[in-house]
């Protein structure tokens, strides 16, 4: 796993649970580097789980709401850190979550061809509705999910998001978006 998501892993801790947490956390976890990384290194995604499992035992928030909570705020770090989006991905959060596949991920990939990214496929999509499927072996649909919270918060929009399970081992699940209409 990249190196970026730790180090916007390891920021959120901080901004959010305090310097003491953190040292907590990486005393407390067994991971391959004792807590160092770099953005542009490459780890093994366990320390990521192992990482998630510690917090969710220091802070005793569920694991899926800390993968909700990071993922939201991993939209922001990673939407800032690059530049080069693709015009028709910046209309509005369904475009943007069209894109992601075929074009933002797809990036990623020619830019650390050493990245393990997930694959997103849009089902359905309309004006208010848009049913998107992720697919993973790491099984991180908690993450997805804050990461679709986050761009929905980017772009100003709200909605409900159902998640349904494909794949009993979560390694492909169902998002149904739908945008709230009106003044909510
Ligand atoms: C709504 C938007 C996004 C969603 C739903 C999404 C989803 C995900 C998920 C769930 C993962 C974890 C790996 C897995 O599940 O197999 C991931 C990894 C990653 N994503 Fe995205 N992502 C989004 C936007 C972005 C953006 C804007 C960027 C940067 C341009 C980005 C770059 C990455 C990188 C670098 C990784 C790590 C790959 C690795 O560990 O090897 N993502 N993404």
């Amino acid at each position: 796993m990249k190196g970026i998501i730790f180090t916007h892993f390891f920021e959120m801790v901080e901004t959010e649970f305090g310097d003491e947490t953190v040292e907590i956390l990486i005393d407390s976890t067994e991971t391959s580097t004792k807590g160092v990384y770099t953005s542009a290194g490459n780890y093994p995604p366990q320390d990521i789980f192992n990482l998630v499992t510690s917090l969710s035992q220091i802070s005793q928030l569920p694991q899926a709401a800390l993968y909700r909570h990071f993922g939201k705020y991993l939209f922001a770090g990673l939407y800032s850190n690059y530049s080069i989006f693709p015009p028709k991905a910046l209309k509005n959060s369904f475009s943007f979550l069209d894109s992601l596949n075929d074009y933002i991920h797809s990036d990623v990939y020619k830019l650390y061809p050493d990245a393990e990214l997930p694959h997103f496929s849009t089902q359905y999509r309309d004006e208010q509705k848009m049913v998107l499927v992720y697919q993973s072996n790491r099984r991180m649909s908690d993450l997805a999910f804050g990461l679709i919270e986050g761009c929905l918060a980017h772009f100003g929009e709200k909605a409900s998001i159902e998640v349904e399970f494909l794949k009993e081992d979560g390694s492909e699940v169902l998002f149904t978006i739908k945008l709230n209409s009106g003044e909510n």
